[in-house]
């Protein structure tokens, strides 16, 4: 393993069949931790798995939807007995589910699958993993935002934006109330990042204007992430909490 910053660390990575989500489960694993790779999608879930145990880490597959508490329970309960109590929960599971328009053009289903997907399967995983932090007196929490969540835009989509910041204000009212629990909770908020997904939907010509809006002239990746997301989880930032941390190449600055 390379370092040892999580060393023995369990961590929960919900959303880590693909993406963001597998970059972090992935280096989370050469630092030490013993992670619970989560999504729906099995076959994409077992290529992580393996991949991690064939770098030497320790895994478990775990499936739930995040949208539901009673399956969220129960994965806690599965990575409770297969690796141990979670010390890191990177609560990173989401996506936009509308595409980008006029308020009055959103439908009330688009609203809500962007509210559920993000913002309450954010609470409610919290709400699963927080009461063992708690009376471990200790735990590390990692939410995950994203610029729209706090940069307007007359493109944004709407109703992921407004969950993204309604995950912003959870974390800092959920560090406030946690820290005399000895539990940092901190959100990381990327522009566009180049996962798999992204590079497939994302034509040549727009990526060339999304890297202009870039300080530094290019898109970030999965493993840009993953790494705020190991300082955050490590007692390498310790004294940090309630913070939401752009990882945007210089595109926002607040
Ligand atoms: N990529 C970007 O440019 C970007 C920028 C800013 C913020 N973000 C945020 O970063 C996070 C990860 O994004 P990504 O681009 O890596 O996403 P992605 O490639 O679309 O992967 C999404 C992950 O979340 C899981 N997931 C989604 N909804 C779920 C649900 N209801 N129940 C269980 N699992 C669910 C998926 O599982 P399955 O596929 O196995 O079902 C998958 O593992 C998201 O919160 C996203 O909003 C992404």
């Amino acid at each position: 393993m390379a370092g040892s910053s999580l060393d023995g660390k369990v961590a929960l990575v919900t959303g880590s069949s693909r993406g963001i989500g597998a970059a972090i489960a992935r280096l989370f694993a050469q630092h030490g931790a013993k992670v619970a790779v989560h999504g729906r999608d099995t076959k994409a879930l077992a290529a992580v798995c393996s991949d991690i145990e064939g770098a030497g880490g320790t895994v478990t597959q775990v499936v739930a939807d995040v949208t539901k508490f009673a399956e969220i329970e129960a994965m806690r309960r599965q990575i409770e007995h297969d690796l141990g109590p979670i010390d890191v929960l990177v609560a990173n599971a989401g996506g936009s589910f509308t595409i980008p328009g006029p308020v009055e053009q959103i439908s009330e289903d688009g609203w809500h699958a962007s509210i559920d997907g993000n913002l309450t399967a954010t609470f409610l995983t919290i709400k699963s993993v927080l009461p063992g932090m708690k009376e471990r007196n200790a735990g590390n929490i990692i939410t995950m935002s994203s610029v729209a969540g706090h940069r307007p835009h007359p493109r944004s989509p709407i109703p992921y934006a407004a969950a993204k910041a309604g995950i912003e204000i959870l974390t800092k009212d959920l560090a406030t109330q946690a820290g005399p629990y000895g539990i940092r909770v901190n959100c990381i908020a990327p522009e566009t990042i180049l996962t798999e997904r992204n590079r497939q939907r994302i034509p040549d010509e727009q990526k060339q204007a999304l890297v202009d809006l870039h300080s530094i002239r290019r898109l970030g990746t999965p493993d840009d992430v993953a790494r705020a997301a190991l300082f955050l989880a490590s007692e390498e930032s310790g004294w940090v909490t309630g913070i939401v941390f752009d990882v945007a190449g210089g595109a926002v600055m607040t």
